[in-house]
């Protein structure tokens, strides 16, 4: 029986955080006890019955918060179900069809035996950080990619596969 959840993300302009936070609500309200936070501020999972970890993709790499969570938590997520997401593409693609994860998070995925991955769009906007963003929001490649009614739906199946463990 699951009954607690964590929901951990890697962000550096919030809208991952956001994506994570809609999670957290679907699995709420599918009855698990949820919290959702920053990677970084996890101090032990230990308490967890099952994880989900998102991280925004920067440069081909998910977020570094993302990566040091499960490296340090490595342990103990291996004996957990665990699902991954990554939101980055700043365009339909991801609303297209399946992005499959960046090689690091492949790795993680075998290594940690997690039950699945997927990528949602990204969001970049005004006031985002960096001298790259700000090239790419001048040049008119920014927006909000996210799907909301996708993120609630993969959030219902991972609520779905929890409540038959
Ligand atoms: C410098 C920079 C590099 C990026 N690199 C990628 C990338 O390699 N792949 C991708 O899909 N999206 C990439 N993106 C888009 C971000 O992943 C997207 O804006 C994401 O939603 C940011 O999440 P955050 O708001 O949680 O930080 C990049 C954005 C910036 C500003």
């Amino acid at each position: 029986m699951i009954g607690k959840v964590l929901v951990a993300y890697g962000t550096t302009n919030g809208s991952t955080a956001q994506v994570a936070e809609t999670i957290g609500e679907v699995l709420h309200k599918d009855g698990l006890t949820v919290d959702v936070l920053p990677a970084r501020s996890v101090a032990s999972v230990s308490g967890y019955d099952a994880v989900v970890v998102g991280g925004a993709l920067y440069a081909g790499r998910w977020h570094k918060d993302a990566r040091r969570f499960l490296r340090r938590h490595r342990r103990v997520l291996a004996e957990r179900p665990l699902w991954l997401f990554s939101s980055g593409p700043l365009d339909a693609s991801a609303s297209e069809r399946d992005i499959p994860p960046v090689p690091g998070v492949q790795r993680a995925m075998t290594r940690l035996d997690a039950r699945e991955h997927t990528t949602f769009g990204g969001c970049l906007e005004e006031g985002a950080k960096g001298a790259v963003a700000r090239m790419i929001l001048r040049s008119g490649k920014g927006g909000d990619f996210r799907d909301f009614t996708a993120i609630q739906e993969w959030a219902a199946h991972v609520a779905a596969e929890l409540a038959g463990e």
